[in-house]
């Protein structure tokens, strides 16, 4: 059967407008689309493809898992699985490890947590949810509603309720928020879809003293800063701080679908037999996979790596920008950076990203004025000079 872009129009639901051109492989940071057109992958799947396209270590331990157990739920456990939260917990402030399919379903998972932790400890009056606007924290009604973006949960009927937002860097106005009636705190510890904000450095400790002072759990939103892409497996290791529930997804994976709540032993304990659960979480074939991921980001070669291709990075945006002129700001962490239009490309990322398609190199946006790119972590420098020289031609286009 040939398929196409057309077909998509025909045949899916309208909730997601694709690019014209459909990709049909990948091997490392290249794609392919269905006329043979190669493309230099800046975007990763959204932050996800960790490892860029069929790394050799993800379809080892993907044929070998799938020839030997695919899936039995949570009825039963399994070797993976185990394995997988027992390096997570040796590598993190964790104890203890909830497996999810997806981000929003590690954060769903947090915040049922973090309610429920809070009405056994403290009773029902403690149920108050501060999170940051511009936020992003998945499509499910409660994590979408605790995200700060109301164009998003708006148009859905009633909202779960309990939940505030106030300005990202903005800790007086936190302070104000909250009391001995907050029971949590959700944020991202470099907002990514928001516009890749980095916090202020006394913002984080800021937060986890206000936490501290009321009793309430601070939840990290690993979900895109997490697994390697900031240049330490989770950001907050760079922050001098520990948050109490960490969610982690997309690089998790590296492009098969997991997610994952992380958390201390007390905490975890909350959530006992029955409270929550998930027929798919924990399945072996993304365990084994995730495994994998793990064992080669989890290095210093690949995380300094991280490092090394942030400068590189930078420095190149930097020479592209003398010559154009068309970022005021180049910024963001590892493989997480922005690059936010001067004011008279204000709005206008998306016909960047555009023309990226033109010129053969995948690009993603963060809002309206800023271009996002998050690559492979082990992206080869020739594949960035490349991707960045078509990217360089495709501003020449848009500027004119
Ligand atoms: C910080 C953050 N949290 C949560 C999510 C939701 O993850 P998923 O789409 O896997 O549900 C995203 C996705 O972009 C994200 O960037």
């Amino acid at each position: 059967m040939t398929v196409t872009r057309a077909t998509f129009d025909e045949v899916m639901v309208p909730n997601y407008n694709p690019a014209k051109m459909v990709p049909v492989k990948g091997e490392g940071s290249r794609v392919w689309d269905q006329e043979g057109r190669e493309y230099i992958d800046f975007a990763g799947g959204i932050a996800v493809n960790c490892l860029g396209h069929c790394h050799p270590a993800m379809v080892k331990a993907l044929t070998e898992q799938g020839n030997k157990l695919w899936h039995l739920s949570n009825v039963f456990t399994n070797e993976p699985a185990i394995r997988l939260a027992k390096k997570l917990t040796e590598s993190t402030f964790a104890d203890r490890v909830y497996f999810a399919n997806s981000g929003a379903e590690a954060n769903e998972a947090a915040l049922k947590l973090a309610r429920r932790w809070a009405l056994d400890k403290f009773g029902p009056e403690k149920d108050q949810i501060i999170a940051f606007t511009k936020g992003f924290h998945g499509r499910t009604f409660f994590t979408v509603t605790v995200g700060g973006q109301p164009a998003y949960s708006d148009g859905f009927g009633p909202k779960p309720g309990g939940i505030e937002h106030v300005a990202y860097n903005d800790l007086a106005a936190l302070e104000k928020q909250m009391s001995d009636r907050t029971c949590a705190i959700m944020m991202e510890p470099l907002q990514g879809e928001g516009g890749v904000i980095s916090p202020d450095a006394d913002f984080v400790k800021g937060v986890r003293e206000l936490c501290d002072k009321h009793n309430a759990l601070l939840i990290f939103d690993e979900v895109q800063t997490g697994f390697g892409r900031t240049g330490s497996l989770y950001a907050y290791q760079q922050l001098g701080i520990t948050p109490d529930i960490l969610a982690s997804a997309k690089s998790l994976g590296g492009g098969f679908p997991i997610g994952a709540m992380l958390t201390t032993k007390a905490i975890a304990e909350h959530l006992k037999p029955g409270t929550h659960g998930s027929t798919y979480g924990g399945n072996p074939l993304a365990c084994a996979v995730a495994e994998a991921v793990y064992d080669v980001v989890n290095t210093d070669e690949v995380l300094q790596g991280v490092k090394h291709r942030e400068k590189i990075f930078k420095q190149k945006l930097a020479e592209i920008n003398a010559k154009y002129n068309v970022f005021k700001d180049i910024r963001g962490q590892g493989m997480l950076l922005g690059a936010e239009l001067a004011d008279q490309y204000e709005g206008k990322a998306r016909d960047f990203l555009n023309a990226g398609g033109e010129e053969g190199v995948m690009v993603l946006v963060a809002g309206p004025s800023v271009i996002r790119f998050t690559p492979s972590l082990v992206i080869p420098e020739a594949d960035i000079n490349e991707g960045l020289a078509r990217f360089e031609r495709a501003i020449a286009k848009v500027v004119g």
